[in-house]
């Protein structure tokens, strides 16, 4: 079930949800637990990660004990492109707080075999004891992680190809659309369902249409992100321009 959470802003929204996080960091770490979180990159959750950092620096925030793994990567970059989302990661998030480096997941882009990669990527998410919480993006083609239409509740972590639409959604990131990477690693639709809550995040106008699809429409391979309809906990956290198409509740 979707719970819709629309605010005022995007930064109140970004506070509520950073707010979350860091309360579910707090409370397992009293537990002497790890908190498991599985992390996005594209632009929307820049915000966030920068409250976190804030959460870190101003407010005593400890990522000591907290294990992550991102969605996706690229396939053919490495740690060290400055497109990678290891990369990203590393700037907007690992390199400004306390998480051990080793306690940190991103598929790797250059694994010589991604299926076996990917089946390792999924057994470690197991062995970490699942994801408790999920954040997401959703791209204009309903993708989520790199999820491109068709994709449904079956799929695992795996490489698949890029639509080309996303190709062009990224084309500004690399300067040109032809550096673009036309292939990458992603947990699957079903890896995602698997995650203890989901909290996916969607600003702008540009994001009302597939906002809707993914919320109203019966849940479809067409729309991967409409599966999230099955999931037991999962929020659409959104502002009043993405949220704009949604039917009247
Ligand atoms: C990329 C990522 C997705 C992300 C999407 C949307 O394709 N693989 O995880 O949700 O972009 O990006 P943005 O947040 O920049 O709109």
């Amino acid at each position: 079930m979707i719970r819709l959470r629309v605010h005022p802003d995007r930064a109140a929204a970004v506070t509520a949800v950073a707010a979350d996080i860091a309360g579910l960091i707090r409370d397992r770490a009293r537990a002497g637990r790890r908190a498991v979180l599985g992390l996005a990159t594209g632009s929307t959750p820049i915000p966030l990660y920068a409250e976190l950092v804030r959460l870190h620096r101003e407010e005593g925030l400890s990522f000591r004990h907290v294990t992550t793994f991102n969605l996706d990567e690229y396939s053919g970059l490495g740690p060290g492109h400055d497109q990678s989302y290891r990369w990203f990661m590393q700037r907007q998030l690992f390199d400004h707080v306390d998480i051990p480096p080793a306690e940190t997941h991103v598929p790797d882009g250059l694994a010589p075999d991604p299926a076996a990669a990917s089946a390792a990527y999924e057994r470690a998410i197991l062995a970490a004891g699942g994801i408790d919480l999920q954040v997401l993006g959703i791209g204009r083609t309903g993708h989520i992680g790199f999820n491109e239409p068709p994709a449904g509740p079956a799929t695992r972590t795996r490489q698949v190809h890029l639509d080309e639409l996303t190709r062009r959604d990224n084309a500004a990131f690399f300067g040109d659309i032809a550096k673009v990477p036309r292939h990458a690693v992603t947990m699957g639709v079903g890896t995602i369902l698997d995650c203890r809550r989901v909290v996916l995040l969607a600003w702008g106008e540009g994001k009302a249409d597939i906002v809707r699809r993914a919320a109203e429409d019966t849940p479809s391979d067409d729309c991967p992100a409409s599966w999230l309809q099955r999931h037991p906990a999962c929020d659409f956290v959104l502002d009043p321009a993405a949220a704009a198409k949604l039917s009247p509740r």
